[in-house]
């Protein structure tokens, strides 16, 4: 005999269980094809009528109404342009949606994460938050990454259907905004890296060289920022920033060789002279002897 209660809630689903997706995007279609091809049974909506029958043919069940879709499952997975069409699509339907798990991967901002976490709170829903770091042709591989945040009780219960959509399925926490923090910081990195390469080929290509001479030494050069983001982050931590090796006042008269050559050319500085404009600020307030790291001192806010 035993006194242990038994809580269908949090108990793990283990076998494939259905699941709705509302919205088919190109993203919200590789997520419903992923689930498919988990064995989930798996039904769909979309505002426009007509997408998804590649996903029909494979065994879907197209609903005319979001309400519908959401009646055919306890997960219900949203992956929409963004928080208000979300919103939009989910307000009117949140009693539908009361004692189900609700897990929104549309893209937006941690704030509006929490505010939806709120609503669905208010409407007795089950919520995680979810955002997805891979390309559409990347879902359902072991490769795909993909943050959750919520409570942790929701995202055990259906860990194993959330794990369809990727072997790199992470869990964060239960502050429903993580997974947009750490979405919106990694896109804030992958950003500012393809304007750096855009520029990059820009002001060579000025001077005749073509692409593909420049690209292998752009991979080379990328291939050196994984140890730089390890102690980078220590540094963060720590707030010491070692510029033994390269110096910030160093590095300004780099950026503006940069920046120069550039302008001779008749490129585009802004984004350059955003950054000088950090590293100046950052020697103003006498990091000029730390390294790159103690820039942030200058981007924070004051
Ligand atoms: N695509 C990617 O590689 C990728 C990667 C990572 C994250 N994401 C994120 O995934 C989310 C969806 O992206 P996606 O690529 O699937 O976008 P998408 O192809 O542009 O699809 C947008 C979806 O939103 C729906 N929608 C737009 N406005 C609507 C409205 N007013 N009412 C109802 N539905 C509306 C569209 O329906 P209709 O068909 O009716 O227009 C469609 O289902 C975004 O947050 C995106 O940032 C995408």
């Amino acid at each position: 005999m035993t006194n242990q209660s038994h809580d269908p809630s949090t108990t793990p689903v283990t076998s494939p269980s259905p699941v709705t997706v509302l919205g088919l995007g190109a993203m919200g279609k590789a997520l419903a094809g992923a689930f498919l091809k988990a064995g989930h049974p798996t039904t769909v909506w979309n505002r426009t009528p007509g997408k998804g029958d590649e996903l029909v043919a494979a065994g879907a069940t197209r609903t005319a109404t979001a309400a519908d879709a959401v009646r055919a499952s306890e997960v219900v997975i949203v992956c929409l342009y963004d928080y208000d069409v979300s919103q939009a699509v989910l307000g009117p339907i949140a009693p539908e949606l009361k004692g189900r798990a609700l897990v929104n991967l549309t893209s937006d901002t941690p704030e509006r994460s929490r505010e939806a976490a709120a609503w669905a709170a208010e409407h007795g829903i089950a919520y995680l938050d979810g955002a997805i770091l891979v390309p559409v042709t990347v879902i359902g591989t072991a490769d795909a990454l993909l943050f959750h945040s919520g409570p942790k009780s929701v995202y055990d219960r259906h860990a194993s259907t959330l794990k369809a959509l990727g072997g790199n399925t992470v869990y964060l926490g239960e502050d429903h905004g993580l997974a947009a923090v750490y979405d919106n910081a990694l896109l804030d990195f992958f950003w500012t890296s393809m304007a750096g390469l855009v520029h990059a080929f820009a002001l060579a290509g000025a001077d005749g060289v073509k692409g593909a001479d420049l690209a292998p030494y752009l991979s080379a050069l990328l291939s050196i920022f994984p140890p730089i983001v390890e102690s980078m982050g220590g540094e963060v931590d720590s707030g010491d920033y070692p510029g033994d090796q390269a110096p910030l006042v160093t590095e300004a008269v780099n950026v503006d060789h940069v920046i120069h050559a550039s302008a001779h050319r008749g490129l585009d500085v802004g984004a350059l002279g955003g950054i000088k404009a950090v590293l100046d600020r950052a020697i103003a307030k006498g990091h000029g002897a730390d390294g790159w790291t103690a820039t942030i001192e200058a981007v924070r806010a004051p």
